[in-house]
């Protein structure tokens, strides 16, 4: 037995999805002749309350698409210090838009509005980079699957309008949130300008993520897109998974946060401090605890020296969840 916790990330195509795959209507995406593409799109802009988006390969490419919408070269994004984007894309967001960030931190991932609002940084000429845009990150990875509450969202997107900047959502995970909450997608839409979401984590497809906004943002970052080496063609392939995502493997999401909670609670972990499906274990020695794990036949990553992380998803059934739960208890 091997059950894989080391991230959402590791589930394969599921039969009933290859098919939808296969049986794709396909056409030339670069000139937008895509039909599986064009409906996905669509369909993802409504879930949202937009009004378009723009299929990527990737999160990484869809968070460089949407944060490059919203700030130029020489301006600054605000984020919190352990986002996606300022602690797993490589610099892209530098290296690629001439951005520069500045972080709060939240052990959570949490919004600090007092600390936004004192970082903040109006225009103040060709002297100071200017903050154009703030970055969250729904569900937050490396807080544990945290949830943002809409409240908050809805304060950090108010002021932010009233000071004229710019809100991005890194939605990598924002699907598991109204499975935990009840809040419908639009509402977390409408908290942003622009959001990256994406269908290859707990959706369970091998490939595909979309920036979702405006018409005119979206024009923008089909452009870019395509400087950037990302427009494809026949794709409708890929998205065909992603809609066969959407019909079957959203509500399912509740067994992933139920067996997230039975892992934590494995541990020691208070599990209503689990709000979705990934679990952050605090323990003494992350490699000791891997490499324990491993033996046993559960796979967990390590998220620094003293944490690991474990994440549930389609490929981690009731009984996989009590094994690794049995496994993971005794370290
Ligand atoms: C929160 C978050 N955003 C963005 C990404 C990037 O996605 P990708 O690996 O498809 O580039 C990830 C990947 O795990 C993520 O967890």
């Amino acid at each position: 037995m091997t059950v894989d916790l080391r991230s959402d990330t590791f589930t394969r195509p599921t039969d009933a999805m290859r098919k939808a795959m296969a049986e794709a209507e396909v056409g030339d995406d670069v000139y937008g002749e895509d039909p599986t593409v064009l409906e996905l799109q669509r369909r993802v802009a409504a879930m949202f309350g937009k009004e378009d988006a723009l299929f990527t390969p990737t999160g990484s490419m869809a968070n460089v698409l949407a944060v490059a919408s919203l700030v130029r070269p020489g301006q600054e994004v605000l984020c919190e210090a352990s986002a996606h984007i300022a602690r797993a894309e490589l610099g892209a967001h530098g290296a690629l838009t001439g951005l520069t960030m500045r972080t709060w931190r939240d052990q959570r991932g949490q919004i600090d509005q007092p600390a936004i609002e004192s970082m903040f940084a109006p225009d103040m000429g060709p002297f100071f980079v200017r903050t154009t845009a703030v970055s969250v990150e729904n569900t937050h990875n490396f807080a544990g699957g945290a949830v943002l509450p809409v409240a908050e969202l809805d304060r950090l997107r108010s002021w932010a309008t009233s000071v004229g900047v710019g809100v991005h959502l890194d939605g990598a995970r924002i699907w598991n949130a109204p499975v935990a909450t009840g809040v419908p997608l639009a509402s977390y839409g409408a908290c942003a300008d622009v959001l990256s979401v994406c269908l290859s984590k707990g959706l369970g497809a091998p490939v595909g993520s979309l920036v979702v906004g405006s018409s005119e943002t979206m024009a923008e970052a089909r452009v870019r897109r395509k400087r950037m080496g990302g427009g494809m063609r026949q794709v409708g392939i890929l998205a065909a998974a992603g809609l066969h995502a959407l019909d079957h493997h959203v509500e399912r999401m509740a067994d992933d946060h139920e067996h997230a909670r039975l892992l934590a609670e494995a541990c020691g972990i208070d599990r209503k401090t689990v709000e979705t499906n990934i679990v952050v274990v605090p323990c003494e020695d992350a490699q000791g605890f891997v490499s324990g794990a491993r033996k046993g036949g559960v796979l967990v990553s390590p998220v620094g020296p003293t944490a690991v992380r474990m994440v549930t998803h389609l490929g981690v059934c009731r009984q996989d969840a009590e094994a690794a739960a049995g496994v993971v208890s005794r370290l």
